[in-house]
């Protein structure tokens, strides 16, 4: 017999049936609770809300877990690459060689953006934010594609799919030449994925960069930890925007303006900004620590703390060991590296942040690889865009593959004014 919760309202007793995941997570299914009680739930912020019965990926936030498709991140960052990944996370399997080249291949056909968008970028000010560029070219380019609009045609997606993720990354490199004022990279035929942008963001016109192999390999790691992380901010904002049945690049438009915020997407940026004023205070970390633990000082630990990780982020350990790597390897030291681990020995014997269940989350130490990168510090939100781009896009597809997918649609209690009557303009006081 299928489990079911009861649920007692006055005199009402409602039989609401349970359903459980593949990991034995439990959810109550309140699709019928109004029609047959005339009540909803509430829970701002959905802390408890399941949106979605999804496939894609898996979090067990108590143990650390992180599972693409069923497998572990750490095994898919030391055995995989980001390209992989994103087909793993998009088609739910491992793809063979011939679905590897043939999706490398769709993404290297559609890296170009179309010529005309060029001129969009001219009306820039200087000062744009590279995310601001980003989500309104992304909906700008959509209005060269006119197949985008029928979306339900899975030869379509498939291109699709591997033009937005490969577009993603040359508007993110040419957001950036054009906020320098250096002249625009186009990306190489030769180069993979992540070799490209490194190429379009640093080569000049009459000097190739030269990709060093552990910078390539850092960012492809830092783009595949962020490559999917199930319904959080900007994800729950791709499914909305999805299920009006709007288009793939419009719903990626928008999942970039939801993750640009310090608390999602730019925590990765806000924690540099955290880290460079501690150390031009000449702090040792314990008056910030203090600050952040003060509710009146408007600060917290940037970079710490996760609605669903109540343990060490597990991606926030693999970059950290990266972190160190790739220093080592390049003989460098940051003494924003210095003051992170401070912070983070610190907090995790403070009494605060233990009972608060706080531990560093993937942008505690990510700001450390892209910096050592050259990458500037407004394009970290960015990066964190390119690679969560296949998750919005295996979000999508689900949706549309579902022939009982229904517009999102939450309700509310409302609290306003009750009903009153309209007052001319010469009554009003
Ligand atoms: N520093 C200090 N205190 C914190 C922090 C922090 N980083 N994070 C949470 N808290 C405290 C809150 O003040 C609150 O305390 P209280 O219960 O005594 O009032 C408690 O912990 C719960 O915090 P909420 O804001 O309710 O937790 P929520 O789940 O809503 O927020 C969030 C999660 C936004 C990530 C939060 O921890 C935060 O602001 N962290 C800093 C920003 C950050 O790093 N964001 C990136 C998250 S990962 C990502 O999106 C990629």
């Amino acid at each position: 017999m299928k489990a079911s919760a009861r649920l007692e309202i006055g005199d009402t007793i409602c039989e609401l049936p349970m359903i459980e995941g593949t990991e034995h997570e439990r959810g109550i299914d309140i699709s019928a609770l109004r029609s047959t009680t005339g009540c909803i739930t509430v829970d701002e912020g959905y802390a408890n809300t399941g949106s979605c019965i999804s496939r894609i990926t898996f979090i067990d936030g108590e143990k650390g877990i992180l599972r693409y498709r069923g497998i572990d991140i750490e095994e898919l960052a030391e055995k995989s690459h980001f390209i992989e990944t994103a087909y793993l996370i998009i088609y739910g399997h491992l793809p063979n060689q011939a679905e590897l080249a043939r999706f490398s291949e769709l993404l290297t056909q559609n890296q170009c953006l179309h010529e005309l968008m060029k001129y969009h970028f001219e009306g820039f000010p200087a000062t744009a934010h590279p995310m601001a560029m980003l989500s309104s070219m992304i909906n700008a380019s959509s209005c060269f594609y006119p197949g985008l609009m029928g979306r339900r045609n899975a030869a379509r997606f498939d291109v699709q799919a591997a033009r937005l993720i490969s577009q993603v990354r040359t508007i993110a490199a040419f957001s950036y030449r054009k906020s320098r004022g250096l002249p625009i990279i186009y990306p190489k035929r030769s180069y993979n994925y992540t070799t490209n942008f490194l190429h379009m963001m640093f080569s000049e016109p009459y000097e190739d960069y030269q990709p060093e192999p552990e910078a390539v390999r850092a960012l492809d790691l830092i783009f595949l930890l962020h490559a999917d992380h199930e319904q959080n901010c900007s994800t729950s904002t791709v499914r909305m925007v999805a299920s009006s049945q709007a288009n793939l690049f419009a719903c990626a438009a928008a999942g970039v303006c939801a993750l640009w915020g310090p608390l999602h997407g730019g925590a990765n940026q806000a924690v540099i900004e955290m880290l460079e004023e501690i150390h031009r205070a000449g702090d040792d970390g314990s008056a910030f620590i203090a600050a952040a633990k003060d509710k009146t000082s408007g600060k917290r630990l940037m970079g710490f703390g996760h609605r669903v990780y109540k343990s060490y982020d597990p991606r926030a350990r693999i970059i950290r060991r990266a972190c160190d790597e790739l220093l080592a390897r390049r003989h460098v030291s940051d003494p924003l590296l210095d003051i992170a681990k401070r912070l983070e020995e610190a907090a995790l014997h403070d009494p605060y942040f233990m009972e608060h269940k706080l531990y560093p989350n993937v942008d505690f130490y990510s700001g450390i690889i892209m910096r050592t990168l050259g990458m500037p510090v407004d394009m970290f939100p960015v990066i964190f865009a390119i690679g969560r781009t296949p998750g919005w896009i295996a979000n999508v597809k689900e949706i549309m593959d579902d022939p009982k997918a229904r517009i999102y649609r939450p309700r509310q209690i409302y609290m306003g004014p009750p009903k009153s009557p309209y007052v001319p303009l010469e009554q009003r006081q």
